[in-house]
């Protein structure tokens, strides 16, 4: 069981206010911005490159952190500023030409797909979109049909941003290897409130965020690749710290996941995601998985007792994400007067995932994401002010 007084005092932000918006971005814990604030006061000290140098080996634990959580090795993982850049930089790092397939499904995060379509139109590839079965995962029946040699990526979001869907992942990576095609997988809004293992999984690669369900700084994300992937993959971008300038016509590129990496980046913001990991580690995922879920539930329960309110989410297994929609009453205008309540939730608009918004007619949805440290007394609050509206 989490101690919820403890969480609580360790997030300020939350003492005067009703904070549902861990799914855009999270109220980090003292420790992650004591973090990322000391080491901005370090480099005013003693300048950038030194302050660095100090804190080499929290650095190289920032990976072991994640390796830790994910099941992966810290050499199969590339520290980047956010879930889409991770995503990218693996999707534009495949080859493609044309007549190749890619696949996406109706929950495609909005990036994800304009990168799709993009390469797409430069190589003579195609996108398609994997039908959704009634209860909005994933048609494992209809991927099956739709896979053949020549589907070079089938990319799956676990838990999509507009509502509590979780996707089924094993058993689309089964179905993808069996024709040799690669799963890449979107763990934006997964890592953090749910277990994700990447070999439980089988993933050839997850992107994911640190400023959402793991409550670390803006400005952070990773990319997992699997171990043969890290070694023999060519980024589509590189630099000093990716390869190494070893002669005048040639370059090497480094052995493992950091050729995905950039020399420059936010040391603070790396340090500040080392420490969110570490804290979250040190409560136990199972234990914020079970916390979250039993929150979004209630959510939803409380949520479609109200007259007037829909609860939009789908899907056998749920994420804490709750959508819904209160009748005549426009998400962004609903957004606002619970914000005048003190209230933050957030809109998750048709753009973000066209695909599912439009086959549901919907143009935006009220998003609640409640994480382990909201009460059940905020919820209540969300409810009685919904119901206010
Ligand atoms: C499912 C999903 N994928 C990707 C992203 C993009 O994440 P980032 O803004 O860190 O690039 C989001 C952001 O909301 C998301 O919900």
């Amino acid at each position: 069981m989490l101690d919820q007084g403890r969480v609580r005092a360790d997030t300020p932000g939350c003492a005067d206010q009703v904070f549902l918006d861990s799914a855009g971005s999270s109220l980090p814990p003292s420790v992650v911005v004591d973090e990322v604030v000391a080491h901005l006061r370090r480099e005013a000290e003693i300048g950038g490159y030194r302050a660095a140098a100090e804190r080499a080996e929290d650095l190289a634990d920032v990976k072991a952190a994640l390796g830790a959580l994910l099941g992966a090795q810290p050499e199969d993982l590339a520290l980047v500023e956010s879930a889409t850049r991770a995503w990218a930089d693996f999707f534009y790092a495949v080859p493609l030409s044309a007549g190749d397939r890619i696949l996406i499904t109706e929950v495609e995060y909005a990036s994800n797909a304009i990168a799709a379509l993009q390469r797409a139109r430069a190589t003579g590839a195609s996108v398609e979109v994997v039908p959704s079965t009634p209860t909005g995962e994933i048609d494992l029946d209809v991927l099956h049909r739709m896979l053949d040699e020549r589907v070079r990526v089938v990319s799956l979001v676990q838990a999509p941003t507009n509502g509590g869907l979780l996707n089924p992942v094993r058993e689309v990576v089964d179905l993808a290897h069996a024709v040799g095609a690669l799963v890449l997988l979107d763990a934006c809004q997964s890592v953090g409130q749910v277990p994700v293992d990447v070999h439980d999984l089988g993933v050839d690669a997850l992107s994911a965020t640190g400023r959402k369900w793991l409550r670390g700084p803006r400005g952070t994300g990773f990319l997992y690749l699997r171990p043969e992937l890290a070694r023999s993959m060519e980024p589509a971008a590189l630099d000093l710290h990716g390869a190494q300038w070893a002669e005048q016509t040639g370059y090497r590129l480094a052995p493992d996941a950091s050729r995905f990496e950039f020399w420059e980046c936010s040391v603070a913001g790396r340090l500040g995601l080392g420490a969110a990991v570490r804290y979250l580690l040190d409560l136990g995922v199972d234990e914020v998985a079970a916390a979250v879920s039993a929150r979004a539930e209630f959510a939803r329960t409380e949520l479609a007792a109200v007259p007037g309110v829909t609860v939009r989410d789908l899907g056998a297994h749920r994420s804490g994400i709750v959508s819904f929609t209160v009748d005549g009453l426009d998400p962004n205008t609903a957004r606002d007067a619970l914000a005048d309540n003190k209230i933050t939730v957030t809109v998750s608009g048709r753009g973000s995932t066209y695909v599912d918004m439009t086959r549901r007619g919907l143009d935006g949805v009220l998003r609640a994401s409640p994480h382990y440290f909201n009460t059940f007394d905020d919820l209540e609050r969300l409810v009685a002010a919904v119901a206010g509206l």
